[in-house]
């Protein structure tokens, strides 16, 4: 896996970031911000609101960390997990899990820097890690 970051980069990800800033930055629902990497991770915050889209991430666990809000993860075949704020889950790889927010949701997430949020599956609210990173 690559050590670097994807050209075209317009923040620098190894200055001192700040939760709450970064959260201000976030204007559109489903549209994931990269705030750190960790290795070959990133921490990343959202804004969620209706629901994103069935879809797994093969060889690739997710986390979730409800910030603020209530957020429901559909999982296929199993009991809906809702997480509150200060709620942390982790969606195994290749677990089929649909996100839904029936209000206004903050979260961070946590995942492998080439992960695709929407697991490849179409979707209007799939951005690129290059929008993520932007
Ligand atoms: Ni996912």
């Amino acid at each position: 896996m690559s050590g670097t970051d994807p050209a075209g980069a317009r923040r620098k990800l190894d200055a001192p970031r700040n939760l709450d800033d970064e959260l201000d930055a976030v204007t559109e629902h489903w549209f994931p911000r990269v705030v750190a990497r960790v290795n070959d991770h990133y921490l990343k915050v959202a804004k969620v609101q209706g629901e994103l889209t069935w879809h797994a991430h093969d060889g690739q666990d997710e986390l979730f960390l409800v910030l603020r809000g209530r957020l429901t993860l559909q999982v296929e075949g199993r009991e809906d997990v809702i997480l509150e704020e200060g709620d942390v889950h982790v969606v195994p790889a290749g677990v089929r899990h649909n996100p839904v927010a029936e209000e206004e949701c903050w979260i961070a997430l946590v995942e492998p820097v080439d992960t695709d949020h929407t697991g490849g599956a179409p979707s209007e609210k799939r951005r690129s890690i290059e929008e993520q990173l932007g």
